[in-house]
């Protein structure tokens, strides 16, 4: 960012939210630190240590160990000190973004080890609830699960995945996949299930909700139950799909996903409250 001509990490007057004005090519921008105001600094503190009371218990322990290893209680992350740990962790790095980016950018820094986090944080209207990824989203709830060795390849797997879904034209089914594990996703342990999704573990209530209450349908992971699921984008989950590991996660979308998508074709779609005879729940 230019010293002359300040970041603007609040209100913007554009459609697309965010300041879109001077990003490279892959579009990241660099983070201006010094522009996040002392109000900004005070929303993290509070929305850190509200989150991070809700953790135990109910988030698996790989995203545990490594939230504990990182410093945000200190304030709003800085990229350069995380992407030391991260770097170190699973050579993954995050790069800085005005915000959404387009699914083939999007891909394409995933491909590379490059999880793109948002440089602004919410407004405090949207204290408890914000539709958009921000910064406090990606970071408490991306940023710990990328310094997993498994999950880490996972995610580069499926930026590469996404590349050739959209040559394939078959990004709407791909795309339930990343809804389903990396955002919504609970994985089952030893004493009982926990989640790793990032919409989860950055929600104040969904995280609860997730793992404890008896509403929502938890049915053993499926690949081809996942990608002919519908979801719901303004509330919570009404199912969720349950990994034994991450292991068995990477492994199921190893195979080559092209017969399964002319296969999909070929399926109808499920509601998001779809119940099937052949779901197995969990717990
Ligand atoms: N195996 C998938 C394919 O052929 C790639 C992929 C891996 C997609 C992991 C998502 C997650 O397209
Ligand atoms: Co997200």
């Amino acid at each position: 960012m230019n010293a002359d001509r300040p970041a603007n990490y609040g209100e913007s007057s554009h459609g697309l939210r965010g300041d879109y004005r001077r990003m490279r090519p892959d579009y990241t921008v660099e983070q201006d630190y010094g522009a996040y105001t002392a109000a900004q600094q005070d929303r993290w503190h509070r929305l850190y240590r509200r989150q991070i009371e809700l953790v135990p218990g109910r988030a698996c322990s790989e995203y545990e160990a490594a939230l504990r290893s990182l410093d945000y209680a200190a304030g709003i992350p800085r990229f350069g000190v995380v992407n030391r740990q991260l770097g170190a962790a699973t050579g993954w790095r995050l790069v800085a973004v005005p915000g959404l980016v387009p699914d083939l950018v999007f891909f394409e820094h995933l491909a590379n080890r490059r999880f793109p986090v948002t440089v602004w944080i919410r407004e405090e209207s949207e204290f408890d609830y914000i539709v958009e990824p921000d910064l406090f989203h990606d970071f408490f709830g991306h940023v710990p699960m990328l310094f997993d060795p498994v999950f880490a390849d996972y995610m580069q797997a499926y930026g590469k995945g996404g590349l050739k879904a959209e040559r394939l034209g078959s990004l709407k089914w791909l795309a339930r996949l990343y809804w389903y594990t990396v955002e919504f996703g609970l994985i089952r342990t030893p004493g009982d299930v926990r989640c790793y999704g990032a919409g989860i573990l950055s929600s104040p209530a969904e995280i609860d909700y997730a793992v404890r209450s008896p509403k929502p349908r938890r049915v053993a992971f499926d690949l081809k139950r996942v990608m002919r699921s519908l979801y719901r984008i303004d509330a919570f989950q009404e199912t969720y799909f349950v990994i034994e590991s991450f292991d068995q996660l990477f492994q199921a979308t190893r195979p080559d996903f092209a017969p399964l998508y002319r296969e999909l074709a070929t399926l109808p779609e499920l509601p998001a409250n779809a119940v099937l005879p052949e779901d197995h729940l969990v717990s």
